[in-house]
């Protein structure tokens, strides 16, 4: 009976190992499916333009489904092929605040980890920072597995200056065609002004020459004030 019980039970051992070996293998399977879990992501617009000498911000945020512990994450600048750091940071778990290190002159860290956020400003734009920013992360918790997304940033010279063309043109557009509908306007006036003149000599000379006409009483300005001219 003893002995019994006693393979039993080891048999029972042998069991739970096979359910901790299945255990293992599960989890290998769903660390390979968790390998799509972090997200990284500039958001819609994934290039800028702006003019030298401003700010600018450089979206970037992240989401993970299974959560993070110890997200690694840089931002890096693509010159002519080769990569510069510009800051990296370590987040060690959700919501708490990286302590990120920058190097960059430039670069202002404005993410915070409770938004998800590790978007950077760069100040003071200049012509030489035109070119491609990735974003990149990594959450061990994904076994290692890299996640980057690109921002590209175009520099142009006075934004404003294109802008302020096109006002121009609508502006000189808009003006014209008031000007031509007022010499339109000032035009019609002048011309109905000699035709009503023109009428009433007229008029006048029908009423001098014969009194056939359609007015009901002979008089010259009755049949204006009474039967408007109908406009051309
Ligand atoms: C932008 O660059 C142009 C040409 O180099 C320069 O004249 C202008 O002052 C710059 N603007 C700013 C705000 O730095
Ligand atoms: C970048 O590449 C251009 C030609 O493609 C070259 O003229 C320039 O010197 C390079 N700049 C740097 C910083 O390597
Ligand atoms: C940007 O330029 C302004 C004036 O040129 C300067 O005062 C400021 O310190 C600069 N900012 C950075 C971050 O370099
Ligand atoms: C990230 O943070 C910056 C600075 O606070 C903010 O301007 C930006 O809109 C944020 N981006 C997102 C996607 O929340
Ligand atoms: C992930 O990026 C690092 C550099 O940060 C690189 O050394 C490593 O090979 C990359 N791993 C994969 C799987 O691409």
């Amino acid at each position: 009976m003893e002995l019994q019980g006693r393979r039993s039970f080891l048999h029972n051992r042998a069991k739970s190992g096979d359910v901790v070996h299945a255990g293992l293998v599960v989890s290998l399977l769903i660390g390979v499916w968790y390998a799509q879990a972090l997200e990284v992501n500039t958001g819609k617009v994934h290039f800028i333009e702006v003019m030298n000498g401003s700010s600018v911000l450089l979206p970037c945020t992240y989401a993970s489904c299974i959560g993070i512990k110890n997200l690694y994450f840089k931002w890096e600048f693509k010159d002519n092929g080769t990569f510069i750091k510009l800051c990296e940071a370590v987040i060690p778990s959700e919501g708490i605040e990286p302590n990120v290190k920058i190097y960059h002159e430039r670069v202002e860290f404005v993410g915070s980890s409770k938004t998800n956020n590790i978007s950077i400003l760069l100040h003071n734009v200049t012509f030489e920072d035109q070119g491609d920013y990735i974003c990149f992360a990594r959450n061990p918790k994904e076994k290692e597995r890299n996640h980057s997304a690109t921002f590209t940033l175009y520099v142009v010279d006075e934004l404003k200056v294109v802008d302020n063309t096109l006002t121009l043109i609508i502006v000189s557009v808009l003006g014209g065609v008031i000007g031509l509908i007022i010499l339109i306007m000032v035009v019609k006036a002048v011309v109905l002004a000699v035709l009503n003149k023109a009428q009433e000599k007229n008029k006048e000379c029908l009423v001098s020459s014969s009194g056939n006409d359609n007015t009901e009483n002979g008089l010259p300005g009755t049949k204006a004030e009474g039967k408007p001219t109908p406009k051309a």
